[in-house]
């Protein structure tokens, strides 16, 4: 997408020195409504400069600027004339590179610290509270400020905790703003991009709609494309990018793999189509996921499976989709909804640990036939509600609940069997129904319900003794997903749910409420 002096919107380079903290700079710097851009810490200045940007952002890293091997700054990124913000890392390294101290003090902090405001009229802090929590994360300290900056803020542990040189537009602080715990740190980075940088809140979902549709086309070109649908926010949003961007060159494939929620295949079959005007094709495939699971109860292994089946069905639909005519191209490219956070929590990241093989990310076989087109990889869930939005997706389908590719399929603790499916779809579809009822969508991430399958207990039902299977509601609040807390549903709503399961599905005898937040339980229990 061009930028440059005359466009409408002013861009800002996050320069990533490696963590996970540039996406979420990036994403606040969205929510600021300015473009952002992440480039690595190895980009020559030149090649920084002739992205024309309105400001740089220098991101947190993991390392020590003591580290072997930590990442460098040269001066010569401060004597641009474009006003840069150092976050922690990119603190400290802005510090070396212009002749300030950093140092080991005794006091390493990590997590919530008091942050002090000591600058007077300070550019950063103007307007904020003069003592305010903030989230930090370090070992090493800036004890003295480079020459011809202020240090405006101070903590325990770090005796400078935030500086800046207003004349040559320079500044920096040692707390994560980006992060929600520091609690004015938003209004801290909106500070820096308005009144320290000069730029313009012009940048909104729109734009980014024409953004990635704009690298989808350049992607895809001529070629053909094939979208998998899973009924999911994800790659409804995922796929409705795509046609938009190529149109019939898409053909959208949903597998229908026996996994999913009432009334969700009807979602995709009927709706989706309406609205977007794709082509879809469905392919019952319930028989075969069902054998393949037949006798699973390992959850790793149930994942492996429903991601190995997924895409050999695929494989044959894109077979199909090229001598059903089509376009009469070969089908290069499959689109998936991946997500930021899918990325990191599979490893793909840098520094992270594999937590789960997701199956939309880490679990595709290696003899895979496709180039993927991923348009939301840089998208956290909330933004990819909003492009749907803009799409012109309906509400009921952009505020879904996320749901797990495997579906079902692993929310029975236990062997996945058709009848399992069913009770477990019953008592999922009257939580749903009464938790929108209560109007809790938009609090409420996402309630999974849980099916103990191997579990049973005795209960009472009518005149007689029963010995059924308890299932466990999950509803948890979130912003991504990557953490969680349990949600503090109204005892009513609660009782209502409980009520209606226990009497409208006879398998169920006991409902349970899982009071976990996230770490250290995951939000699914598989
Ligand atoms: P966990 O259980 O790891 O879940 O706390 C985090 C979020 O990811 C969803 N999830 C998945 N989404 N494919 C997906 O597309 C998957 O394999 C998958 N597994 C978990 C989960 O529902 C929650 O929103």
């Amino acid at each position: 997408m061009s930028v440059g002096a005359d466009s409408t919107f002013d861009t800002v380079l996050v320069v990533d020195f490696g963590a996970q903290y540039a996406q979420l700079i990036a994403r606040r710097v969205r929510e600021a409504h300015v473009h952002s851009e992440i480039v690595p810490s190895t980009m020559p200045v030149e090649e920084m400069l002739a992205k024309k940007p309105k400001a740089i952002i220098l991101s947190g890293g993991p390392s020590s600027v003591y580290a072997e091997g930590a990442p460098n700054v040269g001066a010569e990124l401060f004597e641009t004339g474009v006003p840069t913000f150092g976050i922690c890392y990119g603190f400290q390294a802005m510090t070396r590179a212009l002749g300030g101290t950093v140092a080991k003090t005794d006091l390493s902090e990590f997590g919530r610290t008091e942050l002090r405001v000591t600058g007077a009229d300070s550019l950063l802090f103007t307007g904020l509270p003069d003592e305010q929590p903030v989230w930090m994360s370090h070992g090493d300290s800036v004890i003295e400020a480079p020459a011809g900056f202020r240090a405006v803020a101070t903590t325990a542990g770090a005796p400078v905790a935030a500086f800046e040189d207003t004349d040559r537009r320079l500044f920096g602080v040692q707390f994560h703003p980006e992060v929600l715990h520091s609690e004015h740190g938003q209004e801290v980075l909106r500070r820096f991009l308005y009144e320290g940088a000069g730029c313009r809140p012009t940048w909104t979902m729109l734009n980014i709609v024409d953004e990635q549709v704009a690298r989808v086309r350049e992607q895809i070109g001529d070629k053909s494309v094939i979208c998998a649908l899973s009924g999911g926010v994800d790659s409804a949003v995922a796929g409705a990018l795509v046609q938009r961007a190529v149109g019939d060159q898409l053909t959208c494939v949903f597998v229908d793999h026996g996994l999913l929620r009432k009334g969700e295949a009807e979602q995709v079959e009927k709706d989706f189509v309406a609205i977007t005007g794709a082509r879809l094709k469905v392919v019952d495939a319930e028989e075969r996921f069902l054998s393949a699971l037949a006798g699973v109860t390992d959850p790793e292994e149930k994942r492996k499976i429903i991601g190995r089946e997924f895409i050999r069905v695929f494989e044959q639909a894109a077979r199909e989709v090229v001598a059903d005519g089509g376009d009469g191209n070969e089908v290069e490219f499959l689109v998936q909804g991946t997500l930021y956070p899918d990325v990191v929590e599979s490893g793909g990241g840098t520094g992270t640990a594999n937590i789960k093989s997701h199956h939309n990310v880490g679990g595709l076989p290696e003899d895979l036939q496709f180039t993927l087109v991923e348009p939301l990889r840089e998208l956290f869930k909330d933004e990819v509600r909003k492009v749907g939005e803009e799409l012109g997706l309906p509400p009921e389908m952009v505020w879904r609940q996320p749901f797990p590719g495997p579906g079902l399929g692993i929310r029975i603790i236990g062997e996945v069997t058709r009848d399992r499916l069913e009770i477990l779809r019953e008592a999922d579809a009257i939580a749903r129904e009464e938790l929108s009822h209560a109007g809790l969508d938009r609090d409420i991430w996402q309630c999974p319900v849980v099916l103990l399958a191997d579990v049973r207990s005795v209960g009472v039902q009518g005149d007689g003794r029963t010995y059924g299977h308890p299932v466990v509601l999950r509803p948890v609040s979130s912003e991504d997903a990557m953490t969680a807390d349990w949600s503090r549903v109204p005892y009513e709503v609660l009782a209502k749910i409980s009520n209606r399961i226990t009497n409208e599905v006879r398998e169920i005898n006991r409902v349970a409420l899982d009071v976990t937040s996230k770490p250290p339980g995951t939000i699914e229990w598989e």
